[in-house]
């Protein structure tokens, strides 16, 4: 980028009889961040200017001067040679002097009727709507590239856990499909999100709003908002949505975050359930034989700080009185860290998914450690009459025994599981195979591969 930020004087009123030291203009700018909104600040102020000309409150001519400034301005903040000065504080001045500059006196009445103060939380909600799209069609990728994994795996065995102890057997499939489950309840969250996003602040100027005869749904319907904002005084100082979105954006995270841990636990050489494609992992500095999964590791952390950015936006909320207040300019950078870091987060997993490699072998060996068929043969002596208490009791003493002697419950002959309980039949081999487990398991939400089946049939069918 060959912008600049010039130091060059600039006096933004008449009120003030000193100027501010740079110290205090460095402190109070934020165009060092908030040159962002350039393109929604541009988007925002020519629908304004449009409906200011519909109204005949600036003419035609005017709001013609406006088009082909910002026209120009686009082109330079596009070509990096527009020059950003600090001391015009902030994106909506420097566009606005620029303009000036380049129309005259047309750019000077832009501003009529508005306030910065409705314009950033104007640009704040367009930025994020667009965020939100990004963010939802990102989910929808990352959903669709667990769907083929999941497909690719639903009869492969693996144990299932519970307080990190072998539980029951489980198919892969299903386990991916849980993760496939918390993104789709992501995506709605974001989609609700974005519904409160999308109302206009415009027009409620500084806080009470305008005397000037403005239209403030023919703005709304310009930037394709739902409604406008209800409240003037609400408008400029709401920041509940990008508390909702940083909420919404900390729980992706937290998915991610969860996925992550089992992804490093799974490819470490002790468990070697999978393997991560080399292009999402590096090697150590000092040892050779290393291949770390930096990027699950990496999202887990990342995940840390989008839970700081929701603690941060709520607590600059919360001591604020009506209005706006300057506090609210501190918004941007835990907003724009969370958008960017959830986006490249999804990017990259959605991508990662496709370059896991699954080791069956392991998995099915995993699974028969740990009697994860337990339950299945108390499910068999219940089928058989006994109380399911019973039926438990019965079970422990058997895997006890097991223990004892180092084998499994299929390794016992009938005689041996005739002498914990007197109904097992021969048949009782069938529920202790890992596959009978799994396929027995077999009602919507259970993990049988005919369940998953079904299951990435109805998800792909939503996803469309
Ligand atoms: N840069 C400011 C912000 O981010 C814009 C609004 C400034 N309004 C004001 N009255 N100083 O919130």
């Amino acid at each position: 980028m060959t912008e600049q930020f010039s130091k060059k004087a600039e006096a933004w009123s008449a009120r003030f009889s000193e100027p501010v030291s740079d110290l205090v203009k460095r402190y109070t700018a934020s165009v060092f961040f908030d040159k962002r909104l350039a393109e929604v600040d541009i988007q925002g102020s020519l629908a304004h200017a449009d409906m200011l000309a519909h109204q005949n409150i600036i003419t035609a001519e005017d709001y013609a001067a406006i088009q082909k400034g910002m026209a120009q301005i686009k082109e330079e903040i596009a070509a990096g040679k527009f020059l950003w000065l600090l001391d015009l504080e902030d994106v909506h001045l420097n566009i606005e002097k620029r303009l000036t500059e380049l129309v005259g006196d047309a750019g000077k009445r832009l501003h009529t009727g508005r306030s910065r103060n409705d314009q950033v939380a104007t640009d704040i909600r367009l930025y994020l709507r667009g965020a939100i799209d990004d963010i939802c069609g990102l989910l929808r990728e990352l959903r669709l590239a667990l769907l083929t994994l999941a497909e690719q795996h639903t009869d492969t065995i693996l144990p299932g856990f519970t307080h990190m102890q072998v539980a029951q057997p489980i198919t892969f499939g299903h386990h991916v499909l849980a993760y496939v489950e918390m993104f789709g309840r992501d995506t709605e969250r974001m989609q609700d999100c974005r519904k409160r996003v999308n109302r206009l602040p415009l027009g409620a100027a500084a806080l009470a709003g305008t005397t000037f005869p403005i239209d403030r749904h023919h703005v709304a319907a310009t930037l394709g908002f739902d409604d406008v904002c209800r409240n003037s005084l609400d408008a400029v100082s709401d920041r509940d949505f990008a508390i909702e979105f940083c909420a919404a954006a900390a729980l992706v995270m937290t998915h991610i975050s969860r996925m992550s841990e089992e992804l490093v636990i799974w490819m470490s050489p002790r468990v070697g359930f999978i393997d991560i494609a080399d292009r999402f992992c590096t090697g150590s500095s000092i040892m050779p034989q290393k291949k770390n999964p930096d990027v699950p590791e990496l999202a887990r952390g990342k995940t840390g700080r989008v839970n700081g950015h929701l603690i941060a936006l709520l607590t600059l909320m919360k001591g604020q009185p009506l209005a706006y207040n300057k506090d609210n300019q501190e918004d941007k950078e835990p907003l724009f860290d969370t958008v960017d870091t959830l986006t490249d987060t999804l990017r990259i997993f959605a991508d990662m998914a496709g370059g896991i490699t699954v080791k069956p072998e392991a998995m099915r060996a995993a699974a028969l450690q740990g009697y994860a068929t337990a339950t299945d043969l108390a499910d068999y002596l219940v089928k058989r009459g006994l109380p399911f208490r019973d039926a438990h009791e019965a079970v422990a003493l058997a895997v006890r025994h097991c223990v004892d002697q180092s084998i499994d419950l299929s390794d016992m002959t009938l005689e041996q599981l005739k002498a914990f309980s007197p109904l097992v039949e021969a048949d009782v081999f069938e529920v202790l195979t890992l596959e009978g487990s799994v396929a027995a398991r077999d009602h919507i939400g259970g993990t049988a591969p005919r369940q998953v089946r079904l299951a990435i049939a109805y998800l792909r069918e939503q996803l469309g």
